[in-house]
């Protein structure tokens, strides 16, 4: 495969919002928001799309903070999953950090997914753990949010096409 990541254009919307209510699809497997609680995404500064030539495969929400980039609605096309494609994301998300002088990147992931050891592999480590405010299992029971975070001094970033 062969992926390069750029910010979305305006005419990739929606096919990158059906990308990712199919990956929401899946998550909603494991947790949901909560029927009460408010929504806590945050409009983003900007969006990747990651793309195999000219399909999209992947996308990345990101928000400049003071401090750090944060990273959100990270989803990869089902089929391309596994082969680099969030990985990809991630970099071009680090260098773009880099580029603003923001030190570090965050994100927030579920445990319950699964998704903490991928991020773990990505090189995110673990910043705090507690029960979900906003988010249950299925069944209404809780569900762990675990903070991420990745110190871009020790990332090797790679040229993106
Ligand atoms: C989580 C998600 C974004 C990962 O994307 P991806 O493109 O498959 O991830 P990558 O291929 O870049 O893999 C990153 C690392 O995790 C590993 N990995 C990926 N999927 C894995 C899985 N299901 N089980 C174990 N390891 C896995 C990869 O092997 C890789 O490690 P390596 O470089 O040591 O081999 C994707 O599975 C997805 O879209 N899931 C649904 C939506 C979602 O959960 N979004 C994130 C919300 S926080």
């Amino acid at each position: 495969m062969d992926i390069s990541v750029r910010e979305m254009l305006k005419e990739e919307a929606s096919a990158r919002l059906e990308l990712l209510e199919a990956a929401t699809q899946d998550l909603r497997r494991t947790y949901q928001p909560r029927a009460s609680g408010g929504r806590c995404a945050v409009e983003a500064t900007g969006v990747l799309v990651a793309l195999n030539g000219s399909a999209l495969v992947g996308t990345a929400e990101y928000i400049q903070k003071e401090h750090h980039v944060y990273l959100q609605g990270i989803a990869v096309h089902s089929r391309y999953r596994g082969q680099g494609v969030c990985r990809a994301l991630v970099l071009a998300a680090g260098e773009i950090a880099k580029r603003n002088g923001l030190p570090t990147l965050v994100l927030c992931a579920i445990e319950e997914t699964g998704n903490v050891a991928i991020f773990e592999k990505l090189g995110f480590e673990i910043s705090s753990r507690a029960i979900a405010q906003n988010h249950v299992s299925p069944s209404g029971g809780p569900v762990t949010q675990v903070e991420m975070e990745w110190k871009l001094r020790d990332m090797r970033i790679q040229s993106i096409a």
